[in-house]
This record gives structure tokens, C-alpha cells and sequence, in this order.
């Protein structure tokens, strides 16, 4: 019965399949067939929006720290990326001819010193800025604040809080069961000793008495 509902299944799918492509062949040739004279207009259309294209279709590019020049960004000193967007961290004033410099900023590198280092996080896409991993902080992730790591050690500490309560069950059951045991040597003990003495207790009376003791 599965079976049958299954085939039939991928029978129709196969069908309209194949359907929506003979719509699709049809709706290419009635492309094709169209009359004659509708294409030079089209034709004229597409020249019409080129010719004007250069003027306004050619979007000028966003430059942050810069201008747009013949549709590139001509960058501000000390600012490269294709909109200008990211800032050179050099060490020192020289620059070499294709604007990289001998040397960074602690806590930058790259060809133009643009990359921010993480030391102990992750950069954001564009490499401008840290996410640091807890509890660093500060703009390149290697500080330390004793605030921060209160909190951070507080919420490890409330995140231990009920594994710590779990590990102490296994505790308390061990405890139990070895006072169990002492217990039952206790009353074997005291047992043992009256009878030496020829008293006859029963253990379980023995029990009860020592329990209560
Ligand atoms: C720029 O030039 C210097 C020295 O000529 C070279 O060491 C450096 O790799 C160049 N940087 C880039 C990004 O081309």
C-alpha cells in the first residue's frame, strides 16, 4: 500500500516536472518569435542607458577617509582599505613609496599595519576591533580588571554550584552506608560479649536498644 502511494507520488512530481518545462521551451520560443521590429527598439533602449550610464550609473564609492576619484577612493594620509576605512598604526613617520611602513604599533600588523592584534580574542570582520574572550578587556583584549575577574570567577563559581551539590550526594550515601556498617559491627560486638556472659539477647532487640542509645 506504501508502495503504491509512493510511486504515485513521484509519478505526479515527475509529471508536473516535466510540464513546467514544456511551458518553459514554450515560453522560450515565443521569446524568439517575436516580431521582427521590436528589436531594434530594444536595441536603441540599451545604447540609450550606456550612453548616459557613465554619467550617472557609475556609482561614485563611499570613501571615509577620503574622496572619490574617477570612482576609486584616493585615501587621506594614513588611511587605506577601499573605502579608506581602516587607519595605518606605523611606529614611526616613514613610509615606504607604496605607503607601508618599516614598522607597527605594538598591537598592530598587516602591509599597511591596518590589522588589529587580538591577544586573547577575536577580531571583528574588518579586523578594526577586538572581541575579547572572558575576562580580558581593553582595546587589544590584554588587560586584566579585578572587577572583571570577580564577576567572571563569581559566574564559574555559580555555574560549579550545583555540580558541587551533585558530587556531594555520592558523599553522603558512602558516609551513610559506612555508619550502616559500623553500626552492624556494634551490635555484632555487644552481642558477641553477652553471650560471653551468657546473656541471650536477640540481635534485633540489641539493635533497637544500641539505636536509641
Ligand atoms: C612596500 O615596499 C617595501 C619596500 O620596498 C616592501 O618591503 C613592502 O613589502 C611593500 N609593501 C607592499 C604592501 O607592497
Amino acid at each position: 500500500m506504501r508502495f503504491l502511494t509512493i510511486t504515485l507520488f513521484t509519478i505526479s512530481l515527475c509529471l508536473s516536472i516535466s510540464s513546467e518545462s514544456d511551458e518553459k521551451s514554450t515560453a522560450d520560443t515565443n521569446e524568439n518569435n517575436l516580431p521582427d521590429d521590436t528589436m531594434p527598439v530594444t536595441h536603441h533602449h540599451r545604447h540609450h542607458r550606456i550612453r548616459h550610464g557613465n554619467v550617472h550609473r557609475k556609482r561614485q564609492p563611499v570613501c571615509v577617509n577620503g574622496k572619490p576619484v574617477e570612482g576609486v577612493c584616493e585615501c587621506e594620509l594614513d588611511y587605506v582599505g577601499k573605502h579608506c576605512e581602516k587607519k595605518k598604526n606605523c611606529q614611526s613617520y616613514r613610509r615606504y613609496k607604496n605607503g607601508s611602513c618599516p614598522e607597527c604599533l605594538k598591537g598592530y600588523q598587516g602591509d599597511y599595519c591596518e590589522e588589529i592584534i587580538c591577544y586573547n580574542g577575536l577580531p571583528n570582520t574588518h579586523h578594526t576591533e577586538c572581541l575579547c574572550d572572558d575576562p580580558y578587556s581593553g582595546k587589544h583584549c590584554d588587560e586584566l580588571e579585578t572587577k572583571r575577574i570577580y564577576s567572571y570567577y563569581n559566574r564559574k563559581v555559580f555555574l560549579l554550584g550545583p555540580l558541587g551539590a551533585i558530587s556531594l550526594i555520592p558523599m553522603c550515601a558512602m558516609y551513610m552506608i559506612c555508619e550502616y556498617f559500623a553500626r552492624k559491627r556494634q551490635v555484632k560486638r555487644v552481642g558477641l560479649m553477652m553471650e560471653g556472659q551468657n546473656i541471650n539477647v536477640q540481635d534485633r532487640m540489641l539493635e533497637k536498644l544500641l539505636n536509641n542509645m
